[in-house]
C-alpha cells in the first residue's frame, strides 16, 4: 500500500492508471476509519476487481465546518486508519495536508468553490449553512485528482449522496456514485467517526435516534391512510425529548429523490434526522 500525500503525485499515478485502462474506486473520508468505512472500502474492491485500484482519501476538511463546530477536535490516527487501510487491501491512502488542498500564496488566496444550489438547502444545510459547499468543493477536488471510476460514499450521510450525485450530473463528471447501506452497532446507532465522543449515558442515549425512526416506521407501516409530517414531527419531538441528554436539531420527511418535503407521510417516504446528544451531533435516516 502506498500513501500519497501530495496532490500533484497522486494525479500522475491517476492519469498513468487512466492510459493503462485501470479502473479505480474512490472511498473519501476524514479518518478515523470505523467498519462503516470499511464496507465501503470493501464494496469499492468488488466493483474495481482484483487489477483494479482502491484509493481511500484521508482528509480532515476544514471547509466543511462551521466556525463553532469540532474541526479543531475532530478525531484523528493516521497510523491506525493506515494500518486499517493496508488490513483492507487498499493499494493508495491519500492524505493530503490543508496547505495542498487550499493553497494561498503570493499568487492569491483560494478563492473557487463548488456549490449545489438545490438539493443542500434543507437540512444539513439549513443548520450547518457553509456545510455542503465544503463538502462539493473537497469532493470535486478529490475526484480531479484521484479520476476515479466509481466513488463509493455511505447512506447514513443521505443528503450528502444526493448532493454529491447532483453534482456529478450536473458539472459531467465522468465517474459513477455508490451509496453503500449505513453500518450499526449491535444497538442499532449508525457508525459514526464522532460516536467516539459518547460515553457512560450519552452513549446510551445515542441510540434514541435509531429508536426514533423505528417508532415511526411502525405507525407509518400500520396506519391505512398517510399521516401528517406535522403530527409526527410533534410526537418524534416529545419521544426524543424524553432522553434527557438529547436535543433535537430537526427531523424532516422528504421525497428520496428530489429531497422536497412532505406533508404527509406514508411508506417510501424518507425520513432524516439530527439531534445533539450532549455536545456531540448525530445524524441518522432510512426509508420508511
Ligand atoms: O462524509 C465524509 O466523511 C466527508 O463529508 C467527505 C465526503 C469525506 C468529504 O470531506
Amino acid at each position: 500500500m502506498r500513501i500519497v500525500k501530495s496532490p500533484g503525485a497522486m494525479q500522475r499515478l491517476a492519469k498513468r492508471w487512466q492510459r493503462e485502462g485501470i479502473r479505480v474506486g474512490l472511498v473519501p473520508t476524514m479518518g478515523c476509519l470505523h467498519a462503516g468505512h470499511l464496507s465501503l472500502v470493501h464494496r469499492a474492491r468488488r466493483l474495481t476487481g482484483k487489477d483494479g485500484k482502491v484509493v481511500v482519501s484521508i482528509y480532515v476538511n476544514p471547509a466543511q465546518f462551521g466556525p463553532r463546530e469540532d474541526f479543531t477536535s475532530y478525531p484523528r490516527d493516521f497510523m491506525r486508519d493506515a494500518r486499517l487501510c493496508r488490513e483492507s487491501g487498499v493499494d493508495v491512502v491519500f492524505a493530503p495536508t490543508n496547505a495542498q488542498m487550499y493553497p494561498a500564496n503570493s499568487r492569491g488566496p483560494f478563492s473557487t468553490f463548488v456549490v449545489e444550489e438545490d438539493l443542500s438547502r434543507r437540512m444539513e444545510g439549513a443548520s450547518r449553512p457553509m456545510h455542503f459547499r465544503g463538502v462539493t468543493t473537497v469532493v470535486a477536488k478529490l475526484f480531479n485528482l484521484v479520476r476515479p471510476t466509481l466513488a463509493v460514499f455511505g447512506s447514513k450521510d443521505y443528503q450528502q449522496a444526493s448532493v454529491i450525485k447532483r453534482m456529478v450530473r450536473d458539472l459531467n463528471f465522468p465517474l459513477r456514485i455508490v451509496v453503500a447501506p449505513t453500518v450499526r452497532e449491535p444497538d442499532g446507532l449508525a457508525m459514526s467517526s464522532r460516536n467516539k465522543y459518547l460515553r457512560g449515558p450519552l452513549r446510551r442515549q445515542a441510540v434514541t435516534l435509531r429508536h426514533s425512526i423505528q417508532r415511526i416506521r411502525a405507525a407509518v407501516r400500520k396506519s391505512p391512510t398517510p399521516i401528517r409530517a406535522a403530527r409526527l414531527k410533534s410526537e418524534l419531538r416529545k419521544f426524543i425529548e424524553r432522553a434527557s441528554a438529547v436535543r433535537l436539531d430537526y427531523v424532516e420527511f422528504f421525497d428520496p429523490e428530489r429531497l422536497t418535503p412532505a406533508s404527509k407521510v406514508a411508506p417510501g417516504t424518507h425520513m432524516a434526522l439530527a439531534a445533539f446528544v450532549g455536545k456531540t451531533r448525530l445524524i441518522d435516516n432510512a426509508s420508511l
